[in-house]
């Protein structure tokens, strides 16, 4: 067991051990954040599952608490499945969540803390009345599960939404309730796209055209843009659209029918499921948590006794540059863990060469980096004839071209046996224009045989004048980068076995056959956070 603890993570919440799945009820109370998820307590794969429970004053430093919600009702027997959190106008806290009940059939269920003056939340209180939802005829009774936070509709109800399918069709269902209690079923559907599979985590929420910060779930009217996302059970993506409201009507419209939900943008390239936002009344921000599975095997699981992560909780705005996707960044209190920094400017690297970048120990990492490409060297592209190119389809990090790849290699030991390249590709498109790539290639990522050795990544658009730029945090088993400000993300697991601890080493690389890359960098040890137990206060004789 201990060989295999450098896998943990020093930054990144996770339990003390066993399986973990999708965040649950995130929110803000009385000075806490709390965070909820799917917990198995008996052991690292799923199953068994209940709500565990930990709180934060940052969203980096966590103290686990007990559980909060255990599956001891008929109605949530098989499971206490994932739900999400509404605070009422006066402060109080409400809790819907799906049981999978003794049949296995999927409905919904109200909660509530018990003590509404402890801001720990610690005990929570099932509903007399429960469940509160049934699946409604047509709806398989599987195939109905995680409600939304509530918003308010004008008439002043709540709505909320719970993923389905019909057929192939993914689907979301609408409900309003005045209580909590007694909901009416609207006719059709919010939304819902042919081909996309069961809808899990359904996520729905304004975004503002003007502003940076966050916005109220209920907010709506002019300026507001509203957001659906989806966990497709099938691929086990999330993917998202930008689109436009109809209270009245309640549906929902996505901007481009091209790129709507399941068919076109994901929050990430890598690994990030299962998603649930909200809206933090602290910082007037929302909040992204995202659920990052293992990509080892489950018999590696089992042996270390522990599965999966949290990612870093990300800031999410509309790009106001581009109108079309979101802008995903880090909290900012993730920067209250850097250290020491290390600053490299304007490094030239030539094609074909890989630079070491000498900071010592390289797993618990904070990187931002700048890269330009040769003038000419694009021009000359620009004039060349048009190529394909797709990041999980070509050859990874050492199929060079023109112009790329070029990047970071994280996680590599010195003689670069194991290594995560994290890199840019520009190709001529068919359209005439030159495209950026952004990918992150694991195939090298560790000599390891019973790990994912996938090759992530999508299209990045890149405005005039606008330099490409990346951040990378780097912890021990995690990489989460986001270039161009955050307007395309790759999470990724990997599992070296040399390039750990104090062997771990970053290098630069430009694997371009035509052009130089200059690169300027900054690049923060990040100190751990305090992820502490839960032990109860000894009673005093
Ligand atoms: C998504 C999901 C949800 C369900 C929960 C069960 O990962 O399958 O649809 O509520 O996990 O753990």
């Amino acid at each position: 067991n201990s060989m295999l603890s450098w896998q943990r993570t020093a930054f990144h919440f996770q339990p003390e051990k066993n399986w973990m799945n999708d965040p649950n009820g995130p929110l803000f109370y009385k000075g806490w954040y709390h965070f909820f998820y799917q917990y198995n307590p008996n052991g690292a794969v799923w199953g068994n599952i209940v709500w565990g429970h930990a709180v934060s004053k940052d969203l980096i430093h966590w103290l686990h608490l007990p559980l909060a919600m255990v599956a001891d009702q008929w109605y949530d027997q098989n499971g206490v499945w994932s739900g999400s959190a509404t605070i009422l106008p006066d402060n109080r806290v409400v809790m819907l969540y799906t049981g999978s009940t003794n049949e296995s059939v999927q409905v919904q269920n109200l909660a509530y803390p018990v003590d509404p003056s402890d801001p720990l939340l610690i005990k929570w209180e099932k509903y007399s009345g429960n469940p509160v939802l049934v699946p409604p005829p047509g709806i398989n009774k599987k195939d109905f599960r995680d409600p939304t936070t509530a918003w308010l509709t004008s008439e002043g109800k709540w709505r909320i939404i719970i993923g389905s399918k019909i057929n192939k069709t993914g689907i979301s269902l609408v409900y309003d309730t005045l209580d909590f209690k007694t909901y009416e079923r609207l006719d059709g559907i919010l939304h819902g796209v042919p081909g996309t599979g069961m809808w899990e985590c359904a996520d729905f929420y304004p975004v503002s055209e003007v502003s940076n910060e966050g916005m109220e779930t209920s907010a709506n009217g002019l300026g507001v843009r509203h957001v659906v996302k989806a966990s497709l059970d099938d691929d086990r993506h999330d993917y998202y659209a930008i689109g436009t409201y109809d209270e009245k009507n309640s549906k929902w419209y996505p901007d481009n029918p091209k790129i709507d939900v399941g068919i076109g943008i994901r929050y990430d390239y890598g690994i990030f499921y299962a998603s649930k936002s909200f809206y933090d009344q602290n910082k007037r921000r929302r909040i992204l948590w995202g659920w990052i599975s293992e990509s080892d095997s489950e018999l590696a699981d089992v042996r270390k006794g522990w599965a999966s992560l949290q990612g870093i909780p990300r800031t999410i705005s509309l790009d106001k540059k581009t109108g079309t996707n979101l802008l995903q960044w880090p909290v900012e209190e993730v920067e209250s863990l850097r250290l020491t920094s290390s600053e490299f400017n304007d490094v030239q690297v030539t094609p074909g060469s890989v630079v070491p970048l000498d900071i010592g120990t390289a797993t618990q990492l904070d990187i931002v980096a700048e890269f330009e490409m040769d003038k000419k060297a694009l021009e000359e592209t620009a004039k060349a004839n048009y190529t394909e190119f797709s990041c999980s389809i070509s050859g990874g990090a050492w199929q060079r071209g023109a112009l790329g790849p070029f990047g970071l290699l994280v996680l590599a030991d010195d003689i670069r046996s194991e290594q995560t390249p994290v890199y840019f590709y520009i190709v001529k498109g068919s359209d005439g224009n030159l495209k950026t790539f952004f990918c992150t290639d694991q195939s090298r990522s560790s000599v390891a045989s019973d790990v994912n050795k996938q090759i992530y990544g999508s299209f990045v658009s890149v405005l005039e004048g606008e330099k490409l730029s990346v951040r990378i945090l780097v912890d021990h088993s995690i990489v989460e980068s986001f270039a161009q400000g955050g307007r395309a993300c790759i999470t990724s697991r990997v599992y070296p076995t040399r390039a750990i601890y104090g062997a771990a080493r970053i290098f630069v690389f430009n694997n371009a056959t035509e052009a130089t890359v200059t690169t300027s960098l900054k690049i923060w040890q990040m100190n751990s956070a305090f992820i502490r137990p839960f032990h109860p206060e000894k009673k005093r004789p």
